[in-house]
């Protein structure tokens, strides 16, 4: 069932979505060579505690951590720990946050300082192809035209979608109804309607589309090595179009 929400409810999932704006900006202030991946969550996750919210993820399913770092080939769920960041690496940040019993969601890759070409074009990409995928999220359209919208743009530039993992809704659950796939045909899937929350994230590699699991049961990665890219935003469906929930509307 497809929870629609009403603008009160949204208005305290933007508060959600501030907080993990926020917390992605002092992240990715933070995230500099020789920090370990294991600090960056400790930072997250005092942030939020220090706003009166919980991290999301953190015993969801087992998880062990606030954050998701996902470096390099890594496409997501890597666990923060001893790993050091290095220069050249890119990072893929996730992160959830539940305030006042609502959630959101949101992810953004990093640059551990200077990275290469074929990296900066990546997340370049995957960035755009959020952008495109949000445009889409308005009242009328269906889930396929966002996900035919992100396919059509990542796969133009030549880069692979992973399909194995897809985007979802987001309101007093971290995962409620639709499923929101990367890949799609237009003016297929459910109908958005207004109050609609959707958590849209491609994740798109340099390679092939086809992902594994580590020994570790979390961390997925490409099968090929390629690099990969993740970029989230958490998005309420409106009457004037799409309300992207997870950035700073704050200082601090
Ligand atoms: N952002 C992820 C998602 O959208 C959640 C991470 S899964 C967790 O599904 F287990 F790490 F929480
Ligand atoms: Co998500």
């Amino acid at each position: 069932m497809i929870v629609v929400k009403t603008i009160p409810q949204i208005e305290l999932m933007r508060r959600a979505g501030d907080l993990v704006g926020r917390t992605l900006d002092l992240v990715e202030k933070t995230a500099k060579p020789g920090l370990t991946t294991a600090e960056l969550d400790r930072i997250a996750e005092d942030f939020i505690r220090a706003n009166g919210a919980e991290p999301a993820f953190k015993g969801y399913l087992g998880y062990p951590a606030t954050l998701c770092v996902s470096i390099d080939d890594e496409v997501v769920h890597g666990i923060p720990g001893r790993r050091v960041l290095r220069e050249g690496q890119i990072a893929s940040i996730d992160v959830g946050v539940k305030l006042d019993g609502w959630y959101a969601d949101a992810a953004r890759t990093l640059t551990i300082g200077p990275i290469s070409a074929e990296a900066r074009k990546l997340l370049a990409a995957t960035m755009e192809a959020l952008q495109h995928g949000i445009q889409q999220a308005k009242p009328g359209n269906r889930i396929g035209d966002i996900s035919a919208a992100v396919q059509t743009f990542a796969e133009g530039k030549g880069y692979s979608v992973v399909r194995d993992l897809v985007g979802h809704g987001i309101g007093q659950k971290m995962h409620e109804e639709p499923q929101v796939p990367n890949f799609g045909t237009p003016h297929t899937g459910a109908e958005l309607k207004p109050g609609m929350v959707i958590a849209i994230e491609p994740m798109i590699n340099v390679g092939g589309p086809a992902i594994k699991f580590d020994a570790d049961k979390w961390t997925v990665r490409t099968v090929d090595g390629s690099l990969s890219a993740h970029f989230e935003h958490t998005v309420a469906v409106t009457a004037d179009g799409p309300d992207i929930l997870t950035v700073a509307t704050r200082k601090g």
